[in-house]
């Protein structure tokens, strides 16, 4: 049993709050990403968890046992909590063997005990054959590996991993990903993970929580993180997107400037944002414009292999639609074309990127 419960958590430094009362659970064997841009609080919740950082208020339980509370607080070194942090933070004059033992030493565990469990952690995470190596003899991958092997040796309860491949080219982030995965489910671990590059939070979490200034904008899972954000700011920051603004009457939404109709079946009267992503757009040259379709002019398309990435503008709003890479010769930069929407999202427009979704 691993979870961990979150009550009424804030965090002040100074007169500045870092985190707005969060509360929540991360359940056992769960895999949960925060996300969000730089400065959002994410580290500061690692770091409370950890035991780092004592939250301002609030309650942090793990499993029964309350590690920050009003008036206990259990230091960093009790709550058996693995680690990675962004830099690789391996010991240089330590080998492989002697920094994932390193845990296990200063906990007193007996020499042939440190060896089966270090050789153990080692084949998990890859490098048996490494295990004489010095760290500057690694790539960073490796070394990072090396990092998640002394987070992992003390058997702990929970793992917190702050941006652990941020430093690594796209192919290796991509490969260790997979890696992490594979080393949760084996040692049926719970996983906090921080992030702020969205794919990375899609393809691992079972739960991603989106942060904003400190404050949780939506808890929930990667496909309705992407397809049902609760307000503009989730949308726009997992994926890429397009606001188009407008005004909502009779089943329709007018586009801002424009005289051309969107359908909409919501009951959202007056100025709405419709938000689209570009792969729900179909572009095309066909004249015959259905209800929900919109007429534009081919701004710039951009060839990348497997898909084509075009931008679109309707009436001076510019649209952005990712169509089929081999597409890129049936369209002209500066001809019209027709754009059909299908999945689309309409937000409340308050002026603010706080908006709760309608429809
Ligand atoms: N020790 C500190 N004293 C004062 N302010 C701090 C301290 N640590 C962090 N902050 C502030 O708290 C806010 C949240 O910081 P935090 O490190 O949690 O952000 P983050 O989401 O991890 O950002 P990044 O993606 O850049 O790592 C920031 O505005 C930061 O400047
Ligand atoms: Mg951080």
């Amino acid at each position: 049993m691993s979870e961990i419960t979150f009550k009424n958590i804030t965090k002040y430094y100074g007169n500045v709050q870092v985190i707005q009362e969060f509360s929540g659970t991360f359940h056992d064997g769960e895999f949960v990403t925060l996300l969000g841009p730089s400065g959002c609080g994410k580290t500061t919740m690692l770091r409370m968890i950890a035991g780092f950082e004592k939250p301002t208020s609030g309650e942090i339980k793990i499993d029964n046992l309350t590690v920050s509370g009003e008036d206990n607080f259990i230091p960093p070194n009790k709550r058996n909590i693995g680690m990675v942090f962004q830099s690789y933070a391996v010991w240089p004059h330590m080998n492989v063997f002697q920094n994932v033992a390193y845990p296990l030493k200063i906990q007193g565990v007996n020499k042939a005990e440190i060896k089966s469990r270090v050789e153990n952690i080692l084949e998990a995470v890859h490098l048996s054959q490494y295990i004489n190596r010095m760290p500057d003899e690694l790539s960073g991958g490796q070394q990072q590996r090396v990092a998640l092997g002394r987070a992992l040796v003390g058997n702990p309860k929970v793992l917190l991993l702050d941006e652990p491949l941020s430093n690594l080219d796209a192919k290796l982030r991509e490969a260790m990903r997979f890696e992490i995965k594979e080393i949760q489910n084996k040692f049926k671990i719970t996983v906090v993970y921080v992030t702020h590059d969205q794919t990375e939070a899609m393809a691992m979490s079972d739960k991603i929580i989106v942060f904003n200034r400190g404050a949780v904008q939506q808890i929930d899972s990667p496909e309705n993180i992407y397809r049902k954000p609760v307000n503009q700011f989730t949308a726009d920051f997992i994926g890429k997107i397009t606001f188009l603004r407008g005004q909502s009457s009779n089943g329709k939404i007018k586009i801002l400037n424009s005289e051309q109709y969107i359908n909409y079946s919501g009951d959202k009267t007056g100025d709405v944002i419709i938000a689209i992503r570009p792969e729900n757009i179909v572009i095309n040259n066909n004249n015959n414009l259905n209800s929900n379709s919109l007429r534009g002019v081919l701004k710039n398309s951009y060839y990348l292999g497997d898909v084509n990435d075009c931008r679109i503008d309707v009436d001076g709003t510019i649209i952005r639609v990712i169509a089929a890479g081999n597409t890129y010769n049936n369209f002209k930069i500066g001809e019209p074309v027709n754009l059909a929407f299908s999945e689309y999202l309409v937000f409340e427009d308050d002026g603010t990127d706080q908006t709760k979704i309608l429809s």
